[in-house]
């Protein structure tokens, strides 16, 4: 494409959303169709997450906007377009970003067509930009959480212009909705309800890459819902950093549990699941909704990050110890087959062993059936970052496998308390080690194993659990 024509492109483009973007897809489709017809095959795109439930929404999206824009979807990094969607929450994420762009680097030596982008939380973080624009060269295309939705116009002018093209947005209010998604479920979907974090909790990163909080409107919630449960969706995933203050700053306030009361009125929608729950804003009035409503799951994910005050307050979480113990047994009185898990960081900087005993002593009193632990990491720009006592990292490493031990030995009591009893299950995929079994997934999001084949993918079955195994559980279907 000559100058004059790009130029015109640009210029016709239409000013508002989703508009501009049907309009990028389609001038990006052209050029598509027009590479493959020379290559004589499709071109295949491959994207990959790093990260959270979040990112892994923001990637459906992307290949929604890529497979509408004429990509065929590959699992593939052998491909002609590869994008990373990062993650930043931990070092460790981003250091298996820069190891994996090693590989890509390898790719692109020997098929020098390939694009190569990068997006996600880890771009909004200035000095890994400009670490990848001096020591990455190799990189095409760059952007960030708050501009995802741009990518066909992005990617379009990286053809266009042939050399490597860099958008980051500090932040957005803006949320631009009807733009395409490719579903990596059919029969199961995560849905935004919110995006961003006000909570700044002292080690955390996300509020810094995901801008402040902003609600989707509900009447778009629903009719995402609605939409997805036309198409075959029977679970839906909720998802926001903190999901319990949902609504509080939509210019017609409404709270996550009416929105939870709203979304179970869908025809279709079997099950209901959301993420993350901040302890500080979970209202008596969701504990209600969860115990009258048989289709939210029995499963809340609660982080506790720490069991002692002192660190919480550190932390800045504005709850401590007996605050959280108190909410969880009020939680399990109201609803006594809850399944909570949670997530905990050690090695805060000042925790000592006194601190680390009041963690251990929050696991063994709520028998979490679940916990994601992680060790400390040092995030740039964070107030934790700049604390004096950072904790060694052999301490940690102590003390970290002496928490993973507590929680594995609880989590397995736990997941034997339902031996015997028949619950619903969502079949979600065939047992590639046992053939003629399928994994499902029981409501309080323990999975279950029993007999059947591909064509229960997708149906909630009723499964007698007849035994324990650790993690999950083994079962015959009675549907
Ligand atoms: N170091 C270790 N863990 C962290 N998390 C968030 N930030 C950090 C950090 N700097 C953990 C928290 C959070 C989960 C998503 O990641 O436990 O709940
Ligand atoms: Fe998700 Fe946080 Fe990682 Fe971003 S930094 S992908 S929000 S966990």
């Amino acid at each position: 494409m000559n100058n004059q024509e790009y130029g015109r492109i640009l210029r016709d483009a239409p000013a508002e959303e989703p508009a501009r973007q049907q309009y990028f897809m389609n001038q990006l489709k052209q050029l598509v169709e027009e590479k493959s017809r020379k290559t004589g095959r499709p071109l295949t795109a491959c994207v990959q997450t790093f990260g959270c439930q979040m990112n892994a929404k923001d990637s459906e999206k992307l290949l929604g906007i890529l497979e509408r824009a004429g990509f065929q979807a590959s699992e593939s990094e052998q491909s002609d377009f590869v994008l990373y969607n990062t993650c930043t929450v931990r070092d460790n994420a981003n250091q298996r970003v820069y190891g994996r762009l090693g590989y890509l680097h390898n790719l692109k030596n020997k098929n020098p067509g390939m694009i190569i982008a990068l997006c996600g939380c880890m771009m909004q973080e200035p000095s890994v930009v400009e670490k990848i624009e001096t020591s990455y060269r190799f990189v095409d295309l760059i952007f960030g959480t708050h501009n995802i939705f741009k990518l066909a116009e992005l990617l379009f002018m990286q053809i266009c212009e042939g050399h490597r093209v860099v958008d980051i947005w500090k932040g957005t209010d803006k949320i631009v909705e009807e733009l395409p998604a490719q579903r990596k479920y059919p029969f199961k979907s995560g849905v935004n309800i919110m995006y961003g974090c006000n909570n700044f909790c002292s080690y955390c990163i996300v509020p810094y890459v995901r801008g402040r909080e902003r609600s989707r409107d509900p009447e778009d919630i629903i009719k995402e819902v609605e939409a997805l449960a036309a198409d075959g969706v029977v679970e839906v995933m909720l998802l926001g950093q903190n999901v319990n203050s949902y609504g509080k700053t939509l210019a017609h306030p409404v709270s996550f549990a009416s929105l939870l009361r709203r979304i179970a009125e869908v025809k279709g929608i079997e099950r209901i699941r959301f993420m993350t729950s901040h302890p500080k804003d979970l209202s008596d009035e969701l504990i209600g909704v969860m115990r009258d409503c048989p289709k939210i799951c029995r499963h809340l994910h609660l982080p506790l990050q720490s069991g002692s005050s002192r660190i919480l307050k550190l932390m800045n979480r504005v709850y401590d110890k007996e605050q959280y113990l108190a909410l969880t047994e009020k939680i399990k009185a109201e609803i006594p087959d809850i399944s909570l898990t949670t997530d905990i960081i050690v090695g805060f900087p000042g925790e000592t062993e006194e601190d680390f005993e009041e963690t251990m002593d929050v696991v063994r009193r709520v028998r979490y059936d679940s916990a994601f632990t992680f060790i400390y990491s040092k995030r740039t720009g964070t107030p934790a970052a700049a604390m004096a006592d950072q904790v060694p990292e052999d301490v940690v490493k102590v003390r970290f496998d002496r928490l993973l031990k507590e929680v594995q030995k609880i989590s397995a009591e736990v997941c034997t308390k339902d031996v015997g009893k028949t619950m619903t299950a969502l079949a979600e995929g065939t047992d590639s080690h046992e053939p003629g079994m399928i994994t499902g997934r029981l409501g309080n999001n323990i999975m279950v194993h029993f007999p059947g084949d591909a064509s229960d993918i997708g149906k909630l079955i009723q499964v007698k659990l007849t035994e324990s195994r650790g993690f999950y559980y083994m079962g015959v279907r009675l549907s």
